[in-house]
């Protein structure tokens, strides 16, 4: 059986089509977030299929690249035979094991950033042929956050919520060693999910643990959760919309900051949005805006003379008395969300 299955594989690429259908799937992009488990939908598209016998429906899943060469095979399905290929071996399932069936959806597990792309899912019954296109964005932004009463005043509880406030979640220990991997350096102490504070160092110096320590994770352990008062990191996933700066003529008292977004059909954006633009989409802007926390932050992804010049950065400038004309906004318009 093993045989003629490698022998039906060999044969699909000369498979002669009777008809290709390439069909927009309900949701043609998929946001997720690394470690996370993730469905690619993918069906067949009319009902009067035919079969061949027990070999059934052969589906094919492919990650496209711009160079075709590239391309790196992801799944083979025959009947009741699966493979898969490369670093998706054992990785990817099928959503259902009926060779019959019409659903050819798969699932990656523990997805990386490397698995962002665009897959193709064909599937081939001799007489209809159909072809569907997604993409997956793996990516994700940690960043610290500490509320306008200044640096360690967060218990577990209020760490919490200081992220969700800003559209996030508290992040995991697995995300924060992901972001020092990435390059995040940051001396001051903050909660994970787990319970534990820990705080990314990749450039060793004597207040930040140690100068003879090795780069790492500085860790504190299980901290009291009523108790200890720390900051924290939280976790945002890719934009779902725009963020944006808001052009207009005046600097901006906060409530005015507030309403421009309003009168933009916007709101005033969150922390996780300009750290999630300036980290996953390089977005790049000198100018001092206020954003919904009532901080004032810029972000640089370009340093250059006057902009943070040493390194990208979301850049903060503090937590100005409300009431000061001084600054401009940062707008967030979310994307209308894709009925399936
Ligand atoms: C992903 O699926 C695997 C295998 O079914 C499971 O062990 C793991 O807990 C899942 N992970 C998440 C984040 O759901």
């Amino acid at each position: 059986a093993v045989q003629v299955f490698f022998l039906l594989l060999a044969s699909l690429s000369q498979t002669d089509f009777c008809h290709i259908s390439v069909m927009p799937t309900t949701k043609a992009k998929i946001l997720a977030s690394p470690g996370a488990n993730v469905t690619l939908p993918c069906a067949l598209l009319s009902k009067d299929t035919v079969h061949f016998g027990s070999i059934g429906i052969r589906i094919k899943w492919t990650k496209v690249a711009d160079d075709e060469a590239l391309n790196e095979d992801v799944l083979l399905s025959m009947g009741f035979h699966k493979k898969t290929y490369g670093r998706f071996d054992n990785r990817v399932f099928m959503e259902t094991e009926d060779p019959d069936s019409e659903d050819a959806s798969i699932t990656i597990i523990d997805v990386a950033p490397e698995d962002s792309g665009k897959y193709r899912c064909e599937i081939m019954n001799g007489m209809e042929d159909t072809v569907q296109d997604v993409t997956l964005e793996v990516q994700g932004v940690v960043f610290p956050y500490s509320p306008n009463v200044g640096r360690y005043n967060l218990n577990f509880d209020a760490a919490v919520k200081a992220c969700t406030d800003q559209d996030a979640v508290v992040a995991s220990f697995d995300q924060l060693f992901e972001a020092w991997r990435g390059g995040l350096d940051w001396c001051n102490a903050g909660w994970l999910n787990d319970g534990t504070v820990q705080y990314p160092i990749t450039k060793p110096r004597e207040p930040c643990g140690g100068s003879n320590n090795r780069p790492g994770l500085r860790n504190y352990g299980q901290r009291d959760k009523q108790m200890s008062r720390y900051d924290v990191f939280c976790y945002a996933s890719a934009l779902e919309g725009d963020f944006y700066w808001l052009d207009q003529p005046n600097r901006l008292t906060f409530d005015e900051a507030v309403q421009a977004c309003l009168d933009d059909e916007a709101e005033i954006a969150k922390v996780s949005h300009i750290y999630a633009a300036w980290k996953l989409n390089s977005y790049d802007r000198c100018d001092a805006g206020w954003l919904a926390d009532g901080s004032v932050r810029y972000p640089i992804s370009r340093p250059r003379k006057n902009c943070s010049p040493t390194e990208a950065a979301v850049r903060f400038v503090g937590f100005p008395d409300k009431n000061q004309q001084s600054f401009g906004v940062y707008c967030f318009k979310a994307q209308k969300t894709v009925s399936r």
